[in-house]
């Protein structure tokens, strides 16, 4: 078993950006508190942050060969406006839940649109770090929506 936990541009900055939004823990917090968790189930969990679009779509090319069988996804601003992010997460059909630290759909009405969320097993937002911490407990409890 492996999972894989992809972040999206600026989400290096958590903890020093608009904490209002997106709170006070850093990125190497939640990733730390997401390799743990995993650990103790005995499954890998990979993590890989990019403010790139071309390096996060080769990310989750490297999936077909690597063991990944889940996804947790933040693709941050990628959410609203990357076609390319959503064709490669869809070609790999590897399932996958999005996450967002921050009500998408209390802020800006462009947020209120995702390329992703109509593949997704399911999608978390608003809930801050504990989202990704919720999705792993699904990612690693439900066997059935891990792909073979
Ligand atoms: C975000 C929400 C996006 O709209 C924004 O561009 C981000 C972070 C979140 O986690 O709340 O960078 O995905």
């Amino acid at each position: 078993r492996q999972i894989l936990v992809l972040h999206g541009p600026n989400l290096n900055l958590l903890g020093v950006r608009e904490p209002q939004h997106y709170g006070a823990t850093t990125l190497a917090e939640i990733n730390q508190r997401l390799v743990e968790q995993a650990c103790l189930h005995g499954v890998t969990c990979d993590t890989f942050q990019s403010n790139a679009e071309a390096a996060l779509i080769e990310r989750v090319h490297a999936t077909l060969h690597d063991g990944t069988d889940f996804i947790i996804i933040n693709p941050a601003a990628y959410t609203h406006t990357s076609i390319a992010l959503r064709d490669a997460i869809s070609a790999v059909k590897i399932p996958f839940i999005e996450v967002h630290l921050s009500n998408v759909h209390a802020r800006e009405p462009f947020r209120h649109h995702s390329y992703f969320s109509d593949l997704a097993v399911g999608v978390i937002c608003g809930l801050g770090p504990l989202g990704y911490e919720l999705a792993l407990e699904y990612a690693l409890h439900h066997n059935q929506t891990i792909a073979a």
